[in-house]
């Protein structure tokens, strides 16, 4: 997968996208190639001004400034002619659809990501518009003072998705919201040692049966869904609790 990110502050990503998992996706290691490529790209270098500018005030008022089109659509247009083949465009924007696993899922089967970070009072409309089709996401009902911390957001939830980046592939297999749990919160975990500070493990995990210890998961992911989140149980026509396709089927 290529994953390019426009923005004005690349700078904030290279850390992010150096460290842990994202890294490793990145890298060409002995038992196989780089499952991930990231291409960071400054929208700033693609303006015409003279003077570097990108962002003008607003017409009709307001505070803030509005990135303009131009810098916008040289920057995307020069990207994708960087390589073949379709994109996906998504731009950051808390006026977006709503981030959930079912999309992370979805966008993580897409052979080629450009994401737009977008600052200060947004982009202006007109290349929105004129780069349609393009999705338009955010990561939650509220504000930022710009897309680089969602953008991240997004491609962490999705790289570690992407098959060949986890060592384990089956460790995101049931986690909170994926179908491996039916669309419920995780069950806890323990590790060493079985008694901390007078706290056990739950005998049932040391037992070595793994038929019970999997009825003992589901029952624990059902319970904490209960309390915390219970509408992730009230589906329509979802009528058992621990049956919720939606972040499997979306
Ligand atoms: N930019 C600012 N706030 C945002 C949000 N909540 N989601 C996506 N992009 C944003």
């Amino acid at each position: 997968m290529r994953i390019d990110i426009l923005t004005l502050f690349p700078q904030m990503f290279t850390d992010v996208l150096g460290s842990s998992i994202l890294k490793r996706a990145g890298e060409d290691l002995p038992q196989r190639p780089a499952p991930v490529h990231y291409h960071l790209t400054d929208i700033r270098q693609y303006t015409n001004d003279k003077h570097g500018k990108v962002d003008r005030p607003p017409y009709g008022g307001g505070p803030g400034m509005v990135i303009q089109c131009q810098p916008v659509w040289d920057a995307v247009r020069s990207v994708e002619a960087q390589a073949a083949g379709p994109v996906t465009r998504i731009l950051m924007t808390p006026k977006g659809r709503r981030l959930d696993q079912a999309l992370v899922s979805d966008l993580a089967t897409r052979p080629r990501l450009l994401i737009i970070a977008g600052h200060y009072e947004g982009i202006d409309s007109r290349v929105i518009e004129k780069l349609d089709p393009i999705e338009q996401i955010s990561i939650g009902d509220y504000v930022l003072s710009g897309g680089e911390l969602p953008a991240m957001v997004l491609v962490d939830a999705l790289v570690r998705l992407v098959p060949g980046v986890l060592g384990d592939e089956t460790s995101s297999e049931c986690e909170s919201f994926s179908s491996g749990c039916d669309g419920m919160l995780d069950h806890p975990h323990y590790t060493r040692p079985p008694i901390w500070e007078d706290m056990q493990v739950p005998p049932v995990l040391l037992s070595g049966d793994h038929g019970r210890i999997e009825s003992w998961r589901r029952e624990q992911s059902r319970q904490t869904t209960e309390q915390r989140r219970p509408d992730l149980l009230r589906v329509e026509g979802c009528a058992t609790p621990g049956t919720n396709r939606q972040f499997a089927d979306a």
